[in-house]
């Protein structure tokens, strides 16, 4: 593999790291056993706050606080979400802030344009500063994820996911996005974005690595001020905190990136050395641009978690870092920290939270705080120290002076939301972040003047194209005609080859009128957020091969292919690879992916239009089990290194990769229930008849002893990989997945998340037909379906899922599933099931009765 320039540096990054342990052993950090969770602040690096101190500032800050009684103070300190909260609830309890989650919209539904984002957000400021029911005037602060572009918005521009950027190692671009995203916000009336995230995310496995920049914390580092100043605006210039500018969060403070296994929430086991060299790396030039608040992460280090780490939250970043923001917590994040309950946490003040994330449990946690400090147990000092805090950053950002959102300079401006300069932007990230993995015989260029095939299921979804945090949580649920503004990445690709005189088609499934001189076949990953993204391996979509197949049939017709894949981070994909011609990384492009055709075709005058510069911000694994890149490993041979990146210029053949997973056969996704018509691992298959006689179902054909219901098995798309369930009609019967060890699913369960079933309805007589869950001994839930699966097409395979929710009205204990999928009837059916899993996408959501 040739040289590369950044790659070099990497790899200097990457041997301080390897002398990390051996020089924090000679500094006594290190012991020997168990990881050690003490902070010495004196070994963090300093940072500067950029904003000289104010004593106006701090005289109306003083000046009102003396005016503020004690619940107003408490109120002060506590955020609540728009889906639990009202104006009136503000005006009463005088709350200091609100966000929207990922799936909180106004109005209740699933998408809002920018006038609802308005009214709602003018609604909750007149409440704050409403004081006819007592308290103080204080102007409420709104947050949201505008992490990617203000992406809760309909109609917003939807700018690459950060991996996608990191790739671009472009600062002023990221600089250039925060400010064209603060734009958008304000004319929502939103000002807080809860970015950026400078997680440096170690393990791939997390599902949110694409949140993070790159796993070099150099790449961080050189992308956090320039994030920071976006946002915000430059401090010292007339546009720090101006009208058109947005708070920012620093987040995940510290280690997010880190966890044991790339789990999300979970524990990062690292020394303090590292935690500082790798994790910190963005703290310093985010505090060094005046970054307003910083969030407490959801995870631990060394078994401390980070809500309640008074070490880090106030020793290390408030002392050492001399951060003078606020530390906002994580989505009900104290609720984790020992002895700590969502309503309930005196800890996490004492650590250093100076405003609760407490989306629901916001009265609750506004009572026993209040009740804590009347008590002492929170001392008032900190409690002034906190609401200080809070109101500088409000006083900073002008809220006391510039009115109602839709008042404030760009309020009201929806010409920005999506408008064509910030598209023009995004447009030209995308075309920055594209990563040339394989270019063979030179194949890309593409010329627009042939015919071109655009294959895949990546190719005309925007959804897919854009991921999670994009309208909704996990991204799902949404379709093209919800992207007002956005362009597929087909559209992109059609229009170019069609204004040049060529002749372009789109066909997911690859099959063709007439035989393309060449195809791009878009695919990759399904859109997911937070935990929901967690995987065990990096094997892409493991047990479906079918964007594989797709490739190799289209080259086995002679077809030259170029594969783009969109995905959140690098996946073991060396079969594609081998599969393709050209091979690209597209990561997660989001609403402009005309920014794709920009790169691969050549323009209608033959030339280049943009060569590929984009460079590998995570390394790229050589097997589907790769272990993570950590620190002090000296084994460490991805596929493609950190860096790596080919232009037009390159030698673009790569010679076979090999194509040795790594994988145990047969390893069960997690999640997954029924894979290929055969239980997972860990599950058993057993039909159950109306005297509760039950028998072994895994192996088919199978049958209840009084012949109520057969199992046979049948093809979806290979060889016996479904099962054909008849139900005779005669009495009731039940077919059940058990697991071995009962499965904890809340998580899931709080989310926008379903039991997906891929299945095809046969024939179905009139009659009761029940979808459920077993937890244990007594404790069911089942929901009527009969209606619901009697409007399905007959005879046609798809993916319908129910919602967790919904299992759980019906009475589930979603703590502990022991049955993660019954189906029950009385009534004569023939049912195939080739899979089931909880999952986001479906093709039919069964209603949920009652609901
Ligand atoms: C996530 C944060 C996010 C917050 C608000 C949490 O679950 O970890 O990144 O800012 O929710 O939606
Ligand atoms: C997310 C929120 C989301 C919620 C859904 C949280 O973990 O951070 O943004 O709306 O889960 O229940």
């Amino acid at each position: 593999m040739r040289p590369f320039h950044s790659s070099r540096r990497a790899a200097g990054v990457r041997r301080c790291l390897l002398l990390a342990p051996v020089l924090a052993a000679g500094l006594g950090i290190v012991r020997a056993g168990a990881p050690s969770a003490a902070v010495h602040p004196s070994i963090w690096p300093r940072a500067t706050w950029p904003l000289r101190p104010d004593a106006a500032l701090e005289r109306r800050v003083r000046a009102l606080m003396a005016k503020m009684s004690l619940r107003d103070k408490v109120g002060q300190v506590i955020q609540a979400d728009i889906g639990s909260v009202t104006p009136d609830d503000v005006r009463r309890y005088r709350l200091g802030s609100i966000l929207a989650g990922g799936n909180s919209k106004p109005g209740g539904g699933l998408l809002a344009g920018p006038a609802k984002w308005l009214a709602l957000s003018d609604a909750f400021y007149r409440a704050s500063v409403d004081t006819r029911r007592g308290g103080v005037a204080i102007p409420v602060l709104f947050g949201v994820d505008a992490v990617h572009g203000d992406n809760d918005v309909l109609g917003s521009t939807i700018f690459p996911q950060n991996v996608a950027l990191g790739a671009a190692r472009d600062p002023a671009l990221v600089r250039a996005i925060g400010a064209a995203t603060a734009e958008e916000a304000r004319a929502a009336g939103i000002d807080w974005a809860f970015a950026p995230t400078l997680a440096v995310p170690r393990d791939s496995r997390w599902g949110r690595s694409y949140e993070g920049y790159s796993e070099d914390p150099a790449v961080v580092a050189s992308y956090a001020g320039a994030a920071v100043e976006g946002l915000q605006g430059k401090p010292g210039t007339p546009q720090f905190l101006d009208g058109s500018h947005v708070i920012a969060t620093a987040k995940h403070y510290l280690g997010d990136g880190d966890t044991r296994d790339g789990k999300d929430q979970g524990d990062a086991e690292v020394s303090e050395k590292q935690l500082r060299d790798v994790a910190g790396a963005g703290y310093p030039p985010a505090i060094d641009a005046g970054v307003q608040t910083v969030m407490a992460s959801f995870s631990s280090w060394n078994g401390v978690k980070m809500a309640g780490n008074k070490g880090l939250l106030t020793d290390v970043l408030k002392r050492r870092m001399d951060f003078q923001g606020f530390v906002v917590g994580d989505w009900n994040a104290h609720g984790q920290v020992p002895g700590c309950s969502n309503v309930d946490c005196p800890q996490a003040i004492d650590a250093g939270l100076d405003m609760f994330m407490a989306p629901d449990s916001w009265r609750g946690l506004y009572r026993h705080t209040l009740a804590e400090v009347k008590s002492g147990a929170i001392p008032m000092a900190r409690l002034d120290d906190a609401v200080a805090r809070i109101l500088r950053v409000k006083f900073r950002l002008g809220l006391f002076d510039q009115g109602a959102p839709s008042r404030q300079p760009l309020g009201g401006r929806f010409d920005l939301i999506g408008g064509a300069a910030h598209r023009a932007l995004a447009r030209r990230a995308v075309r920055e972040s594209l990563v040339l993995l394989k270019n063979a015989h030179h194949l890309l260029p593409l010329d627009p003047k042939r015919r071109i095939l655009v294959a895949g299921d990546g190719a005309d979804n925007i959804p897919k194209q854009s991921g999670g945090w994009t309208l909704t949580w996990q991204g799902t649920g949404t379709r093209n005609a919800d992207f007002p503004h956005a362009e597929s990445i087909w559209a992109g690709i059609r229009d170019q080859v069609h204004a040049a005189g060529g002749t372009a088609e789109l066909s997911v499934d690859g099959k063709y009128a007439h035989k393309p001189d060449a195809a791009i076949v878009v695919f990759g990953e399904n859109p997911y957020a937070e935990f929901q993204g967690d995987v065990p391996t990096l094997a892409f979509s493991p047990g479906d091969d079918s964007d594989l197949r797709l490739i190799r049939r289209l080259r086995a017709q002679g077809i030259p292919v170029v594969s783009v894949f969109l995905s959140g981070r690098p996946l073991w994909v060396n079969r594609e690879i081998n599969a393709s011609d050209a091979f690209v990384a597209a990561w997660l492009p989001g609403s402009e992916g005309e920014g794709v055709a920009d790169v691969l075709l050549r323009g209608a005058d033959g030339k280049v239009q943009y060569d590929f510069r984009g460079k590998l911000p995570y390394s790229w694994p050589r097997t589907a089990v790769q272990t993570p890149l950590n620190v002090g490993q000296r084994d460490y041979h991805p596929q493609f290194p950190f860096g790596y990146g080919l232009s037009y210029a390159d030698d673009g053949d790569i010679g076979t990769l090999p194509e040795v997973s790594g994988l145990p056969a047969n390893v069960a996704a997690p999640g997954v229930y029924l894979e290929r018509g055969k239980p997972a691992e860990g599950l058993s298959l057993s039909l159950r008849a109306a005297d509760g006689s039950r028998v072994d179902g895994a192996t088919a054909p199978a049958a209840t002893r009084d012949g109520s219901l057969a199992v046979t098995a049948i093809d979806y798309r290979r060889q016996e990989d479904a099962r054909r369930i008849a139900w005779s009609g005669r009495s009731a019967a039940t077919f059940a997945l058990q697991a071995g060890k009962p499965l904890d699913l809340q998580r899931q369960t709080n989310g926008d998340v379903m039991l997906v079933a891929t299945m095809r309805v046969d024939a179905l007589a009139p009659g009761r037909i029940a979808l459920g869950m077993g937890c244990g001994g007594q404790c069911a839930a089942s929901v009527p379906v009969d209606a619901a699966l009697a409007a399905l097409p007959q005879g046609r395979w798809l993916r319908v899922g129910m919602s967790l929710k919904c299992l759980h009205a019906a009475g589930a204990d979603m703590s502990r599933i022991d049955a993660p999928f019954r189906l029950e009837s009385a009534t004569k059916a023939t049912i195939d099931i080739a899979r089931v899993a909880v999952g986001t996408v479906a093709d039919k959501t069964l209603a949920c009765p009652g609901r």
